[in-house]
């Protein structure tokens, strides 16, 4: 049985917010919810979460089915906080204890950690830092740990010791049960350590085992916002190098954000400053301009997304075109071989294979056909004041530029629409709908003059 319990009450002064520190973000996730992603990638029992600055505001953010929440009114040490969750833990259950604020921890580390478990034996995570500073030190005899001694309260020789408490470990309930009532204040911070189980391990004949973090990024906390940039960069700059390694071509590596699932078939190009969010899928020999964003969206092979364009929530085919400066909203479905072109906005709509929108357009709830062109300014009037409706195009209509398509409206196969037209009512296969007041030229004409 497995019981993890997060530490997530502290204020985090050093953010200087009004949000609670592990609310804080990296890759656009809260640093809490990283950590509760690898407790759900371990199959914990239980996921405790204590919480305190901002209690109302965690919890609800927080809020899943699996997790429990519980609140340390006072924040009097870590070893206080797990005191908290003590009476909810169970004896045979191993507890492994993480810190909200420590957002990238491995999955894989945390289950070598887990090993070490045992009715005579409990794990601690630590690592060698050339810069031990701020952190609790690691004191061994014979090689065996016996205690951890925060830097505050260390002896000139403690201070020396450069291998460091990590912060989490993984330890017995029983052995918390046992440990967590007799821990005091005394020391240099008036705080109750957790970290003082660790000489209690020892007076009790529990073997403190260690295990070594794979990297400092992997256990550093996030106390301010200059780290939580350096640990986002870290983040990033793995993340590249993943995709590089899958196959995709990054035109700099350092230049690509990934705040989500970013998945690449075989030879995408992507160029620079370009941002993936949510779950975005690209086909095969997908290429995409610099400075794109892209949400929660799907890309068939072959497609080309040209510069500056931003798409959510949307489906595009095979041997799309795509922007530059194009904007496709929710629901934006593309066929294959569909073109949208430079300022075009589109929400809702379905455009047919090889159909057109290329200038300075608006389709809205509407459903294209196969090869329509749509000229330059046209729009789909889809909103009136309170209701959206819908425009239907049929396969092969033409469409004329600055034409206002009032919905509801559906247009047959092959209409052709005249320029300029204000379209009220449907049309009927190959029309050709003319909707605009006739021209008149007036020879002679005298231009106003001035009085
Ligand atoms: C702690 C360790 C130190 C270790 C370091 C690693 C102790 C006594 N010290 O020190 O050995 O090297 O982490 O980063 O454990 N928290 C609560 N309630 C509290 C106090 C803290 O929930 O009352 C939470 C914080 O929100 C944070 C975590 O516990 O997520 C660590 O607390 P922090 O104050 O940062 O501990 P350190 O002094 O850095
Ligand atoms: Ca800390």
């Amino acid at each position: 049985m497995l019981e993890i319990v997060i530490l997530a009450a502290g204020k985090g002064t050093r953010m200087c917010s009004a949000k609670p520190k592990v609310l804080h973000t990296l890759a656009g996730k809260a640093f809490v919810s990283h950590v509760i992603d690898r407790a759900h990638e371990l199959e914990a029992d239980g996921i405790k979460v204590v919480i305190g600055h901002g209690a109302e505001q965690v919890e609800k953010q927080l809020a899943e089915p699996g997790i429990e929440f519980v609140e340390q009114t006072e924040q009097l040490g870590t070893g206080h906080a797990v005191q908290q969750v003590l009476p909810r833990l169970h004896a045979e259950a191993t507890v492994l204890i993480l810190y909200g604020d420590v957002p990238l921890i491995k999955t894989n580390t945390l289950k070598r950690l887990i090993t070490k478990v045992s009715e005579t034996s409990m794990g601690l995570l630590t690592i060698e830092l050339a810069n031990p500073a701020g952190y609790g030190r690691i004191v061994r005899e014979d090689g065996e740990v016996t205690a951890i001694v925060e830097q505050k309260d260390a002896t000139k020789e403690q201070m020396q010791i450069t291998e460091i408490n990590t912060g989490v470990m993984a330890v017995k309930g029983a052995h918390l049960q046992q440990w967590l009532p007799a821990l005091s204040n005394e020391n240099a911070q008036g705080e109750y350590y957790l970290t003082d189980i660790v000489a209690m391990a020892r007076s009790n004949d529990v073997l403190v085992e260690t295990v070594q973090a794979a990297s400092e990024s992997e256990v550093m906390g996030v106390n301010n916002r200059v780290q939580q940039a350096e640990l986002e960069r870290f983040y990033q700059r793995g993340i590249a190098h993943d995709l590089m390694i899958a196959g995709a071509t990054l035109l700099d590596p350092a230049r690509i954000d990934c705040r989500g699932v970013l998945t690449t078939g075989s030879d995408c190009v992507i160029d620079v400053n370009c941002i993936f969010e949510g779950e975005v899928s690209l086909g095969d020999n997908v290429h995409i301009g610099a400075n794109c964003h892209l949400k929660d969206t799907s890309i068939g092979d072959n497609t080309q997304i040209f510069s500056n364009t931003y798409i959510e929530e949307s489906q595009l085919g095979e041997d799309c075109l795509v922007g530059p400066f194009a904007r496709l909203r929710p629901g934006s479905v593309l066929a294959q071989k569909a073109k949208i072109g430079n300022f075009v906005e589109t929400k809702k709509a379905y455009i047919g294979k090889g159909s057109k929108v290329n200038h300075l357009t608006y389709v809205g709830d509407a459903e294209l056909g196969e090869n329509v062109n749509i000229g330059a300014g046209a729009i789909t009037c889809n909103y009136d004041g309170a209701n959206k409706h819908k425009t239907i195009i049929g396969d092969g209509v033409f469409i004329g530029s600055n034409t206002a398509l009032v919905a509801p409206v559906t247009l047959a196969k092959g209409t052709t629409i005249a320029a300029g037209s204000t379209i009220t009512s449907s049309s009927q296969e190959n029309q050709l709908v003319v909707a605009r007041t006739k021209q008149r030229n007036i020879d002679g004409w005298r231009r106003p003059v001035k009085k």
